[in-house]
């Protein structure tokens, strides 16, 4: 069978206009700039108004919208839009037809969603990959968001430093006969035995939140950070060395590390696992915290943007997030 290859044609990512800081979160709960800082890297992140035009299909809108733009597409060519994300405007229909329905797209092109927590973006990437290569789609809209705000606890300062809301949105489309660009490899992963350490227990079918829930936070996010940042580390550095190995790729010829942006530490480990220097891995986490999986499409759509990265070089992406899911994706831009 023959099999194409995808190229990503164009980015865009868009922010909620509202920042909130570490000083503003010190007048919330018990912490410190300094604290939030070493320990994450984070200094402030966006928080989206979903009352006032910035729910999470409208963020996702606006990221689309440039990527097409930059893709150089008219938009009812595209076959698919797949979104990934745990945090849709409401919980039927999904994000993917909403937003097909806000951009216009009148070609009845198929629309779902993909969750798989903060590693949803390579899950999604991977399986547009997947439908390109055996010619079923030709162009497919990969978006990636999340307004996780709504679901932290503003009183838990365990997690209410580290999350924040956006978008980042790529068109991956059949790269033309002999052309460079493709996605050269990919491994998805996930160890399930590890669904307790992060989690929102209300909201599904089998708690609802109801009245007596709501005083006891379990409609917010929970997490053993700690317990986290062990597998993420591990997960994030040997998904990184099978996509390696699958690709044929030694790690001094990678040019760019986009990876998940959860904490500033995990990061330096997975840069130091691919004996990558920090001026070779593109980082905003200081800006926008952990956006779940928005974080890679918004990194490498800045990156493209502020011309770091350039046709022909070679990327390594990887995520790790809720479930415990991971992935790792080795790209030829
Ligand atoms: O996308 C996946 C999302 N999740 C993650 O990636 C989480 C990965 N984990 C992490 O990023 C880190 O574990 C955290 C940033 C969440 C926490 O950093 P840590 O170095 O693992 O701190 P810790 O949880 O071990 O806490 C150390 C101390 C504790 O005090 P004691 O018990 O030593 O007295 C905490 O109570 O820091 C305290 N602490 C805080 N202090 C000030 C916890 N949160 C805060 C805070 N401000 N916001």
């Amino acid at each position: 069978m023959k099999l194409y290859q995808s190229k990503i044609l164009g980015t865009g990512a868009y922010l909620p206009k509202r920042i909130l800081n570490n000083k503003d979160l010190e007048a919330m709960v018990e912490t410190s700039d300094e604290w939030i800082m070493e320990r994450s890297g984070i200094r402030e992140r966006r928080i989206a108004d979903t009352k006032n035009g910035e729910e999470l299909t409208d963020l996702g809108k606006n990221a689309a919208e440039m990527a097409i733009q930059n893709a150089g597409i008219d938009r009812n060519t595209i076959d698919m839009i797949l979104f990934a994300t745990l945090t849709q405007d409401q919980p039927l229909p999904n994000a993917a037809t909403t937003l097909q329905s806000k951009l216009g797209i009148t070609n009845n092109c198929a629309a779902l969603d993909v969750d798989a927590a903060c590693s949803g973006y390579i899950y999604a990437l991977t399986l547009a990959n997947a439908l390109i290569q055996t010619g079923q789609m030709k162009t497919i809209l990969v978006v990636g968001g999340e307004v996780l705000s709504p679901l932290v606890n503003w009183k838990d300062r365990t997690t209410c430093i580290l999350f924040g809301d956006g978008v980042g949105a790529m068109v991956l489309s059949q790269a033309p006969e002999g052309d460079e660009s493709r996605i050269l490899a990919s491994h998805l992963a996930a160890d399930g035995a590890g669904k307790d350490l992060l989690y929102i227990k209300a909201g599904g079918t089998t708690t609802p939140v109801t009245e007596e829930i709501i005083p006891t936070g379990e409609q917010y996010i929970q997490m053993k950070g700690r317990d986290i940042f062990k597998l993420a580390t591990r997960a994030m550095a040997e998904n990184s060395r099978i996509v390696l190995e699958q690709a044929g790729l030694q790690k001094p010829e990678l040019d760019w590390l986009i990876p998940h942006q959860a904490n500033i530490r995990i990061i330096e480990t997975v840069a130091k696992f691919l004996e990558m220097d920090m001026n070779k891995v593109i980082v905003t986490i200081e800006k926008y915290g952990n956006n779940s999986s928005a974080t890679i499409p918004i990194a490498f759509h800045e990156a493209v943007t502020d011309g770091r990265i350039k046709r022909g070089q070679t990327i390594m992406l990887a995520a790790f997030g809720a479930g415990i899911t991971s992935g790792s994706m080795a790209i030829r831009y």
